[in-house]
C-alpha cells in the first residue's frame, strides 16, 4: 500500500488501549494537538517519524484549558482536512476522543504546577495550565509513548510539560521543536485564521519586534527593560496592537534573570490584534 494511506482512527480510550497493545514492541512518538492543523503541527509529525517506529497524533479540543470567557465554542474544528494532512505527513494513527468518554462523569483530579505556571500566560489565563497539564498527563498515560513532541511556539507550555515529566517521573522523553513561521515571520497558529487580511499583514510586526530585541541583545544589551523597549518600539507604530505582556526570562526555568548573570534568555510576549490573542517568543541567546 502507498506510504501514508494507513491512518488508523481511534475514538475511545479503550480502543487506544487495544492499539497500544498491538504496538507493544514498537517505539511510539506522540504529538498531541487540538486540530485545525497547519505546518507547525505537521513539522512535529515529520520530526516524530524520524524518532520512532509509529507516530500517533491526538486531536482533542480540551475544555479544561479554556477559561469561561475564552474561545472553546468557536475554536476551529476542521477534522476532515486534518486527517488528509495527517495521512500526507505519514502519521500512523489519530486519537480522536469525544469529551464525554475522555472525561467521565465525576472527573475531579487535576495536575497543578505551583511555580512556573504562575507567570507569563499563566498569570493572565488562570487555570489554563492546570487544564493543559491534566490533559497531557492523561494522554501520556493512555498512549504510553517513548517520546512526545511539543512546539516551542508555546514556550511556557513546553517547559511546564518538561517539568511535570521530571517531577512526576514519567517514562517519556520530551522534545521541543522550533517554531514554524510564515514567510513574513508570523508564527503559524490555528488562531491566525481569525485575523482579517489587513490585521494578518500587521501581525508580522510581532516577529520584527522580537528580532529588534534580539538585535539589541546581540549589541550587548542585557537589561530586560531595555530589551522590552526594543520590542515595544516596533509595535508602537501600530495602534491596533494591545500588548498583554512582554517578558525576558531564563530559558529553562522562565525566571527573571539575575543582573550580570550568564543564563540563556528568551523573550516571551502575548498581544491582542483586533481582539485576537497571539503569542510568540524568541530565544535571545546566552548572555556572557
Ligand atoms: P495546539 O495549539 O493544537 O498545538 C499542538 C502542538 O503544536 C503544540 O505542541 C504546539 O506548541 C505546536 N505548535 C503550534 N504551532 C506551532 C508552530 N507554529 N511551530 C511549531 N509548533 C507549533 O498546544 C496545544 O494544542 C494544546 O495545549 C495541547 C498540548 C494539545 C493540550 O491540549
Amino acid at each position: 500500500m502507498a506510504k501514508g494511506i494507513n491512518l488508523e482512527l481511534v475514538k475511545s480510550p479503550e480502543d487506544l488501549g487495544l492499539l497500544r497493545r498491538a504496538w507493544e514492541h514498537e517505539r511510539v512518538a506522540f504529538v498531541p494537538t487540538m486540530g485545525a492543523l497547519h505546518e507547525g503541527h505537521l513539522s512535529l509529525v515529520r520530526q516524530a517519524k524520524g524518532l520512532a517506529d509509529k507516530v500517533l497524533v491526538s486531536i482533542f479540543v480540551n475544555p479544561l484549558q479554556f477559561g469561561p470567557q475564552e474561545d472553546l465554542a468557536k475554536y476551529p474544528r476542521t477534522l476532515d482536512d486534518d486527517l488528509i494532512l495527517l495521512r500526507a505527513a505519514g502519521a500512523d494513527a489519530a486519537f480522536l476522543p469525544a469529551t464525554s468518554t475522555f472525561y467521565p462523569a465525576g472527573f475531579q483530579t487535576y495536575v497543578n504546577n505551583r511555580e512556573m505556571s504562575l507567570g507569563l500566560c499563566g498569570k493572565v489565563r488562570p487555570g489554563h495550565f492546570d487544564g493543559v497539564l491534566t490533559v497531557v498527563l492523561k494522554l501520556l498515560n493512555l498512549v504510553r509513548p517513548q517520546v512526545a513532541l511539543f512546539g516551542k511556539k508555546d514556550y511556557q507550555q513546553w517547559r511546564l510539560i518538561e517539568t511535570m515529566v521530571r517531577d512526576l517521573s514519567l517514562p517519556v522523553a520530551i522534545i521541543g521543536a522550533s517554531t514554524v513561521r510564515e514567510q513574513d515571520g508570523v508564527a503559524m497558529s490555528s488562531r491566525n485564521r481569525y485575523l482579517s487580511p489587513a490585521l494578518r499583514a500587521k501581525a508580522a510586526l510581532i516577529y520584527r519586534g522580537l528580532i529588534a530585541a534580539k538585535a539589541a541583545y546581540a549589541l550587548g544589551s542585557r537589561d530586560p527593560e531595555q530589551l522590552k523597549v526594543a520590542f515595544r518600539e516596533v509595535l508602537a507604530k501600530e495602534p491596533d496592537f494591545e500588548i498583554q505582556y512582554v517578558e525576558v526570562v531564563t530559558q529553562e526555568e522562565l525566571r527573571t534573570p539575575e543582573p550580570g548573570g550568564s543564563e540563556a534568555l528568551v523573550m516571551i510576549i502575548a498581544c491582542f490584534l483586533g481582539g485576537v490573542r497571539l503569542i510568540d517568543n524568541l530565544e535571545l541567546g546566552t548572555s556572557a
